[in-house]
């Protein structure tokens, strides 16, 4: 067998979770293969809301093994936390849930940097969610990172307590207060929390399940513009959140991968700096705020929004070999009469569909009227019941990417999909 990837097109929350969610009972496997705890993937079902931030979306399905794969950094209070949070809804993941060895581990000086770092660069700071990703991912780079694997090694404490003070000894460089005992004693709990469950080769592992013929869906974290070598650098995440990551934090070979589905909004958002052509900072912008419920998922912020980008959405395809689109939040269009579609970007005088190598540059979007749909979509569940107009816009969509849209997203709820033949 084949893996399938389900990963984001735009800045992130394009509603993977929900996805991932709906996809699960057609799959024996469900992976993360890359970011961490700075992912919110939003789920919604027999009214309760779940966001998971370590933990696979896949966790609420019984039947499927959801996996932690090596590309992942892990940090232990955060999946603590979030195991309790899926215990006390019942759930039973104790034999479902496996951790890679090789997955990295977050400290809690990880975080510090993070914030320090963050608040040493004022107004041109990231907007991490300060989660402790990059400085993490820096250490597994620099080769000095702690991993999943060495929970259960001797030399565990001394190896935490090395990286503890050569972090200590960086902090210096910043003028930042911290409370290192605030996250320490969580922090260890944590690790005692990991040692609950089956730490696994999970290259070996997944391997095995594709040779057996079981069937495997990575999920991604993040989306393309974050990416750390393609996306808006430097306002991008740490890790590569493009398909490519999925073999390189699976250790999937690329001829194991299968479909490769790629979710995005039917406008676009942002959470945190850096530059979004398209961005509508006035009325549409507040109306597809609140219409959309725009508000991130792990840290609260108001997002960012604006209107769907196609040069980004090609760029992104390209990237990921995209095979199949997604498109959520076709409902929150529904409040408008018209929409706008940015086709192409005029930078340096002229008009191109390519994205520039400095995006931070003004770049200024040609845009597209579109009529938009009036009827409220969030009952509808067949395609021959969408409206005109929609089905235009999904029209528009595959004749300038080349590739159809399968599903449709019209709610947040788990049944609020619509597939397209
Ligand atoms: P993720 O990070 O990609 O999983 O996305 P988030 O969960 O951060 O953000 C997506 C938000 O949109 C969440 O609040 C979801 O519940 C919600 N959502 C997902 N699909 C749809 C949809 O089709 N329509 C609407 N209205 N909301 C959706
Ligand atoms: P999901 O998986 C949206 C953004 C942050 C910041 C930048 C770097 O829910 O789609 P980091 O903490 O990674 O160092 O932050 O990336 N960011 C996200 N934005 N959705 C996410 O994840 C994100 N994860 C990180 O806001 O701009
Ligand atoms: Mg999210």
């Amino acid at each position: 067998m084949k893996a399938d990837v389900l990963l984001g097109l735009q800045w992130g929350d394009e509603g993977k979770g929900k996805l991932v969610d709906v996809l699960t009972p057609k799959y024996d496997v469900v992976a993360r293969f890359q970011g961490g705890p700075n992912a919110g993937h939003t789920l919604e079902f027999n009214n309760i809301k779940h966001i998971t931030h370590n933990i696979p979306s896949g966790i609420f399905r019984d039947k499927s093994i959801n996996l932690i794969g090596n590309g992942v950094v892990l940090d232990p209070i955060t999946f603590r936390a979030e195991i309790n949070a899926i215990l006390r809804l019942g759930v039973d993941l104790k034999d479902r849930l496996k951790v890679s060895k090789k997955a990295h581990l977050i400290m809690p000086t990880h975080r510090i940097l993070d914030a320090a770092s963050e608040a040493s660069k004022g107004q041109t700071k990231i907007g991490s969610t300060l989660r402790g990703i990059g400085p993490t991912y820096m250490d597994k780079t620099g080769r000095n990172g702690l991993r999943v694997g060495d929970i259960i090694s001797q030399s565990f404490h001394d190896k935490y307590n090395f990286l503890t003070k050569k972090h200590q000894e960086i902090l210096k460089q910043y003028n930042y207060e911290y409370d290192l005992k605030e996250y320490e004693e969580g922090w260890f709990e944590g690790i005692e929390a990991i040692k609950n469950f089956e730490l696994v080769d999970s290259e070996y592992l997944i391997n095995t399940f594709l040779n057996e013929g079981k069937t495997v869906l990575a999920e991604g974290a993040q989306g393309t513009m974050l990416d750390i070598d393609f996306g808006s650098y430097p306002f991008v995440t740490s890790s590569n959140t493009i398909c490519a990551g999925a073999c390189t934090g699976l250790g999937i070979s690329p001829h194991k991968i299968g479909e490769v589905m790629g979710v995005f909004k039917a406008y676009c958002t942002r959470v945190g700096s850096g530059p979004f052509p398209s961005e509508q900072n006035n009325e549409v912008g507040e109306s597809l705020r609140r219409y959309g419920g725009e508000f991130g998922a792990t840290t609260g912020r108001p997002r960012r929004c604006g209107w769907l980008d196609l040069p980004m959405l090609k760029y992104a395809i390209m990237i990921n070999g995209t095979t199949q689109l997604m498109m959520t939040k076709a409902d929150v269009l529904s409040h408008f009469d018209t929409i706008r579609v940015c086709t192409a970007y005029r930078h340096n005088n002229q008009i191109t569909d390519q994205l520039p190598f400095d995006i931070n540059t003004p770049i200024e979007p040609v845009y597209t009227e579109i009529k938009s749909w009036k009827p409220d979509l969030t009952g509808i569940r067949k395609s021959n019941e969408l409206p005109a107009e929609l089905m235009n816009y999904v029209r528009f969509i595959e004749k300038n990417t080349g590739i159809p849209v399968k599903i449709i997203g019209v709610g947040a709820g788990r049944e609020q999909f619509i597939e397209l033949n």
